[in-house]
């Protein structure tokens, strides 16, 4: 026979790029959820996965995927992500090589791109680490706090306000859920595509507080359907959040931009990487 070194399988950029078209196919075929779409809930997963990062302590952040195991999984923050893990086995069954950590996270760039979102470039490296390395309850925002709060969270992760504001434009994917957040409804009147609807709608709406039982949320004057949360409200309640909503607002380019630049980041923190390079991958048509 063959003399080639017989080593393990090394993936290279086109075996990514099969992953992403098996995610953006999935994404195209199963339009029976929410808004048509299970893209959202796929940026949601990349975001919580992401999310539980803390600079201090270097714990936390995508490498791992701990959100498969009780406690994580349980976090009030994640519920409902199981809809989109559970959406994402069928891909680590073909390809079964990817580790979690890789696969929720390039779902969540995947999900971005089918979206019209900008081109969020990926890198491989993450390594799925067992139930000891599940991160505590309350790293993740809380939706009804304000300012503080999310200036608190996030500068755990390491990220400026020009970020924080960018980072929670992806609120123009998706909607609440009342069996899973309590809050209800979606954000703009176009969830399953990458916008900068969020901060139009936060600078040109006007938002009064929502006459429910349920959490204190707040809804457009206009049509009375949309919904901000008072975590999205702190945005234009703050000077130094505000300048970069009424920018971004105007600046559907210079959020596209910051948007990738600081995804990119979140999906990468605390993430021991071999590679400097990153993948750019071809959405679909
Ligand atoms: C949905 C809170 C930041 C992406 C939600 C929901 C809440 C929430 C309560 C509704 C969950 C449900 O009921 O299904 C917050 C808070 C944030 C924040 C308090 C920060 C202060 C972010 C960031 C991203 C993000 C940074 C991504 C970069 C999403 C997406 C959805 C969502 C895409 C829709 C999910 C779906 O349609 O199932 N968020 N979020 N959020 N969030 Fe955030």
């Amino acid at each position: 026979g063959d003399s080639s070194p017989k080593g393990p399988f090394v993936p290279t950029q086109a075996d990514y790029q099969k992953v992403y078209d098996t995610i953006a196919a999935r994404l195209a075929d199963e339009t029976d959820y929410d808004d048509g779409s299970y893209g959202p809930v796929l940026v949601r997963l990349a975001w919580h996965a992401s999310g539980t990062y803390d600079k201090e302590t270097g714990t936390g952040g995508s490498n791992g995927a701990t959100m498969r195991f009780a406690p994580e999984s349980d976090h009030g923050a994640n519920a409902g992500l199981k809809t989109a893990r559970d959406f994402l086995e069928p891909i680590k069954a073909q390809f079964p090589w990817i580790t979690y950590s890789d696969l929720w996270t390039l779902g969540g760039a995947c999900a971005i791109q089918e979206a019209s979102g900008p081109t969020i470039p990926w890198r491989p490296g993450r390594e799925d680490r067992d139930v000891a390395a599940c991160t505590p309850d309350g790293r993740l925002p809380d939706a009804s706090k304000d300012q503080r709060h999310v200036r608190d969270i996030f500068s755990r992760m390491g990220f400026d306000d020009r970020e924080m504001v960018a980072l929670i434009g992806a609120h123009a994917l998706g909607r609440c859920h009342t069996d899973r957040s309590g809050f209800d409804g979606p954000w703009n009147f176009s969830p399953t595509l990458f916008t900068n609807e969020f901060f139009r709608l936060l600078v040109e709406e006007k938002w009064t507080q929502k006459k429910w039982n349920g959490p204190i949320q707040f809804t457009d004057k206009t049509t009375g359907t949309l919904m901000m949360l008072p975590s999205d409200m702190a945005l234009v309640k703050d000077k130094g959040f505000k300048k970069h909503v009424e920018r971004y607002a105007k600046d559907s380019d210079a959020f596209f931009k910051e948007f990738s630049d600081v995804f990119v980041k979140l999906l990468e923190l605390g993430v021991p990487f071999k590679t400097e390079d990153r993948f750019v991958f071809k959405t679909s048509e």
